[in-house]
């Protein structure tokens, strides 16, 4: 038997409700602040990739699906959604047209991660790019927008936020903590050593025990702040709680991607294992030009589908639409063209086998309709057609022409 690829799962029945519903959920909320539908192609040059998310990073140095396409072009499935909808972007020439642009999408990401619980080679991730608003107020809408979808989802988290500073204050940081880093090199594991040569604020958030026991005396980005960043931090930290949003201050949060300055956040649940992360994002206002566009100050979040949809607090489902059923085998054309009528407006499901109403009754029941509609011979000589409301619990004998 052919099965699915590891870490790769089928999405039906109950599951796809539940995805329906966040996606729903989650567009509904972002159109109330202003964003719109973006789709970019699941499959990109390779290049966009190492460009953007960076190839010091594990997403593009181990995780990517990447291959030679028949046209001999490096390609490879989209890790995240950032970077395609920011060469999208460019290559609209909205970086050109100025103003300011605010899209979200879902869809499909491909990484070569060992799978485990909630850690999947295909998911899905709901996002919001925000392009042209240079103001730390966006960066506190885009929490405010994780939040409010997590609420209305029923789903508690933590909230956990950062400043990565820009390119006056990141850059003399850099060189302290690599002096400090060097200074321990002994004892670091042999991703921290690399590390240290590619993208060395990564070590922060080194998972090894020992490395992170190390850098306990580390000097911390959030003290080495330049004034422009500090104030900005100070103030989102100020809207956040004017908000009544509850945040901790993680020093240690860098994001596993290299394109992010300033405001950098992570959403996290305590229900669901150690994949724990269950939204990330933050500011990234060099990428633009880094991709060959007009300097663009940006900023956005990425929520990880799969994850969430073990947490969802699912509304009661409501009873939708009719069942239509045969008791007598020539009832069955009657029917189908009566479920054919009504589905000019609601939803109509067919049964086309005849059976006994005790029968039609459960399947009725299974498939939540709010009506079992039945005919059988007494309805066929009739030209009616019994009617239960599942919901009401009444039932009724009606003329076919007022149904
Ligand atoms: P990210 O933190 O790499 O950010 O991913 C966002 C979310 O996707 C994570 O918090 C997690 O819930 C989910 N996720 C990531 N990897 C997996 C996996 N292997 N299996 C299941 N879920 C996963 C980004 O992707 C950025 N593009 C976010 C962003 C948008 N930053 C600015 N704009």
């Amino acid at each position: 038997m052919i099965t699915s690829l590891r870490g790769m799962n089928d999405i039906l029945s109950e599951d796809y409700e539940r995805f329906t519903y966040f996606i729903n959920t989650a567009t509904t909320v972002a159109q109330r602040y202003g964003f719109h539908f973006i789709q970019t192609p699941l499959l990109e040059e390779t290049a966009l990739f190492k460009r953007s998310v960076g190839e010091s990073s594990d997403i593009v140095g181990k995780e990517m699906y990447q291959f030679i396409d028949k046209g001999k072009n490096d390609v490879c499935l989209r890790p995240e959604g950032t970077a395609g909808v920011v060469r999208a972007f460019i290559q609209k020439k909205l970086d050109r047209a100025g103003g300011i642009h605010r899209f979200f999408y879902h869809g499909a990401m491909f990484r070569y991660e060992r799978p485990q619980k909630g850690r999947l080679r295909e998911f899905h991730q709901f996002g919001v790019e925000s392009f042209g608003v240079d103001s730390v107020y966006e960066d506190a809408a885009m929490i405010m927008m994780v939040s409010d979808i997590l609420k209305e989802l029923g789903i508690g988290y933590r909230l956990q936020i950062n400043s990565l500073g820009d390119n006056n204050c990141m850059p003399a940081y850099r060189k302290k903590l690599v002096k400090f880093v060097q200074e321990c090199k002994d004892g670091i594991c042999e991703d921290c050593i690399r590390r240290v040569e590619t993208n060395p604020i990564r070590v922060l958030d080194c998972k090894n025990e020992k490395c992170q026991e190390l850098y306990i005396g580390a000097p911390k980005l959030i003290h080495n702040l330049c004034s422009g960043c500090s104030y900005d931090f100070d103030t989102l930290k100020k809207i956040l709680e004017d908000n009544a949003i509850v945040y901790e201050v993680n020093t240690n949060l860098v994001r596993g991607l290299d394109y992010y300055s300033k405001t950098a956040f992570e959403f996290v649940s305590d229900n669901i294992g150690s994949q724990s992360a269950i939204a990330g994002g933050g500011r990234y206002d060099r990428l633009v030009e880094f991709l060959d566009g007009r300097p663009t100050p940006a900023v956005g979040f990425a929520m990880g589908i799969e994850r969430l949809l073990e947490l969802i607090v699912m509304p009661e489902i409501k009873r939708e639409g009719y069942y239509i059923g045969a008791m007598d085998e020539n009832a069955v054309d009657l029917v189908v063209k009566i479920a054919q009528k009504k589905r000019k407006t609601d939803r109509a499901v067919v049964d086309y086998k005849a059976k006994n109403l005790k029968n039609h009754l459960k399947a009725a029941d299974k498939i939540n309709a709010k009506f079992c509609c039945v005919i059988g011979e007494d309805e066929l000589t009739s030209g009616t057609i019994w009617v239960k409301d599942l919901e009401g619990k009444t039932e009724a004998v009606l003329k076919l022409e007022e149904f």
